[in-house]
């Protein structure tokens, strides 16, 4: 997955506008990054690494040239390189390609071309686009028609953009990976994603798969795959450019873990009646479900979808969740009535949508629960729910994980009958509840003393299990060291053998009847010597049996969990910062993991 960005106006130095769009895509991707320039010749850099390197290797002055188009990539065909970083060219170096997604039959291209004298640069499979637009320009297509041509040979996932030798004009193309035009007063821009030209104009139009887009500084037009004018709906994105800053903090991540109490009111705002707690979520209005629902997601948004399906089981729903990679509707009975939803921050993970176009096809209801406005999860789905926790740029996910479970908790409200309002009317305070978390949490504390631990491990039941789990998988994503979570009653089958006096243990304690039997675990942890954390509404009776004590107010068993959570992501955060990690763009990660 990577990050493509295009752009064409007035401004002569297009390669400042492409450099900033890239470090605003950079969570897309970050092992290389490259560009080029339409003068009248194509100039084009690339470099291994972060945007840094490339920004280091363009001329001070910039380019000059008003059009260009500008890469940032995670790698899948190739390891990371120069002669691998986008973007690609033809032989003639007359026309510069960048992509996102992956070329499926990229090999029988590739044959077919080199067979007729083209060469090759790199191992990407991106490469075969530029000979191909190459070879269509030969037989006397014009520019546009060659690209289409080109695009027309391609199998895969893709979002495609291409800028000539002395031209004015960016083409792009988009199937299955995410493309956004945006307006501006002084040129048009295309990208991956809007925090690439939020600085520039925050009017987009959302590209649908099978679409072309041509931008020049006069305008833009949007074809379908025949060359036929398509009518295009302008929409405004209400993102802040401040938003996509750090605000001051440090790290991206450090900014969104304290941006959570926003986010979860944005996320209930003219959702849930004051007065009563009531439940309406207008873009489920033709939401018609009274069958068995599944969820479907990966990684943070596969916990927080467990959470979810535990709560519409206690609320008579049958529920139950699925790794989206690990879902097969062939094998897992769907029916009409069955509601399929997608768990995706992005929108765009490969593994999810792979999930959701399966359910499609079963006749299944389906519904993306996402933060991303026109993502391909939306446009496929039957019905949409959006999160509203604004950008994420840390890969790491931490204010969309509290969202997503806000979220989750609301649409259970509505697809239960015998949901009982109070939980839901406590999510009015949990805002607040997590601000006096932020303000008040020792986790720095407790980070520095068991930076050097030999591993984490992470235990709580019922609504706490997947909070443990999301503990063990943002301490091992953003410090590198060994971390699991696990059910708490499991610990005994097995992971006690790896506790020691090197582990800590930390121990969800929230929730009456379930804290009790955690408390059992913990004693047999101490037993091991393993020094443990407890992360508790009510401290005074846990205290006794740890070591140290992270405290949160009490929202009730199915809401104190989304508290604890918020403790465990400082935790992490603060020994990865004790261990100097690059905490924002872990090693090996990419934020939106667009390939199977
Ligand atoms: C971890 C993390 C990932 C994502 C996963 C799914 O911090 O961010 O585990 O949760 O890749 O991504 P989305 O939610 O975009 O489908």
């Amino acid at each position: 997955m990577c990050g493509i960005i295009g752009y064409t106006g007035t401004e002569r130095v297009a390669s400042d506008i492409l450099l900033t769009g890239l470090s605003g895509l950079e969570y897309r991707g970050y092992d290389s990054a490259g560009l080029s320039v339409s003068g009248e010749s194509l100039m084009v850099y690339k470099r291994r690494g972060e945007v840094s390197a490339l920004e280091a290797a363009v001329p001070d002055e910039g380019l000059d040239g008003t059009a260009g188009i500008g890469h940032t990539r995670w790698s899948t065909h190739g390891p990371p390189t120069d002669e691998n970083a986008h973007p690609h060219t033809d032989c003639t170096e007359s026309v510069a390609v960048v992509h996102n997604g992956i070329i499926e039959n990229d090999q029988s291209l590739r044959d077919e071309l080199e067979a007729s004298e083209h060469t090759f640069e790199s191992a990407t499979d991106t490469e075969v686009i530029p000979h191909l637009i190459e070879n269509a320009l030969t037989t006397g297509a014009s520019r546009e028609e060659a690209f289409r041509e080109a695009v027309s040979r391609l199998d895969g996932s893709y979002a495609i953009a291409a800028v000539f030798s002395d031209s004015e004009t960016v083409y792009a193309a988009r199937h299955e990976s995410p493309l956004v035009l945006g307006i501006g007063d002084d040129g048009h821009y295309l990208a991956s994603d809007v925090p690439a030209f939020i600085e520039y104009t925050d009017r987009v139009v959302y590209l649908d798969d099978g679409q072309f887009a041509r931008i020049n500084p006069a305008g833009m037009v949007v074809t379908d795959a025949q060359g036929a004018i398509v009518e295009t709906a302008i929409e405004t994105v209400a993102w802040d450019p401040e938003d996509a800053g750090k605000s001051g903090y440090d790290h991206y991540m450090l900014k969104e873990i304290h941006e959570q109490p926003r986010a979860i009111r944005q996320c209930l705002r003219q959702r849930v009646t004051e007065l009563d707690g009531d439940v309406t979520i207008e873009e489920l209005a033709s939401l018609d479900c009274d069958g068995p629902v599944q969820f479907v997601a990966c990684g943070t948004s596969y916990h927080a979808a467990c959470y979810g399906a535990q709560l519409l089981r206690e609320w008579d729903v049958s529920a139950q969740c699925f790794l989206a990679s690990e879902y097969d509707a062939a094998s897992i009975p769907v029916s009409d009535g069955t509601l399929v939803v997608g768990v995706t921050q992005s929108g765009e993970t490969a593994d999810t949508m792979r999930a959701l176009r399966a359910a499609n096809r079963t006749g299944a209801t389906t519904l993306a629960l996402t933060n991303t406005v026109g993502s391909s999860a939306v446009r496929e789905c039957d019905h949409a729910m959006l999160i509203r926790a604004g950008p994420e740029i840390s890969v790491a996910a931490t204010k969309t994980f509290a969202s997503q479970q806000v979220a989750l908790a609301m649409l259970a409200s509505v697809l239960s009958e015998t949901c009982s309002a109070p939980p839901v009317k406590r999510l009015r305070t949990l805002p607040d509840q997590v601000q006096w978390v932020l303000d008040t949490s020792n986790a720095r504390s407790i980070a520095e003393t068991y930076e050097d631990a030999d591993a984490y491990f992470f235990i709580g039941r019922g609504y706490n299990a997947p909070v443990a789990r999301e503990g063990a998988l943002k301490m091992k994503e953003i410090t590198y060291k060994h971390a699991e979570g696990f059910a708490a009653g499991e610990l005994k089958h097995g992971p006690l053998a790896m506790v020691s006096d090197r582990t800590p243990v930390f121990a969800l304690v929230t929730g009456d009847a379930t804290a009790t039997r955690t408390l059992g675990n913990v004693t047999e942890v101490e037993a091991r010597d393993a020094p443990v954390v407890a992360v508790t509404d009510s401290p005074a009776d846990v205290d006794q049996y740890v070591d140290h004590v992270l405290e949160v107010p009490t929202a009730g068993p199915r809401l104190t969990p989304i508290l604890a959570n918020v403790q465990l992501q400082l935790v992490a955060y603060w020994v990865a910062n004790r261990l100097g990690r690059p905490i924002d763009k872990p090693r090996n990660l990419a934020k939106s993991v667009t390939v199977e």
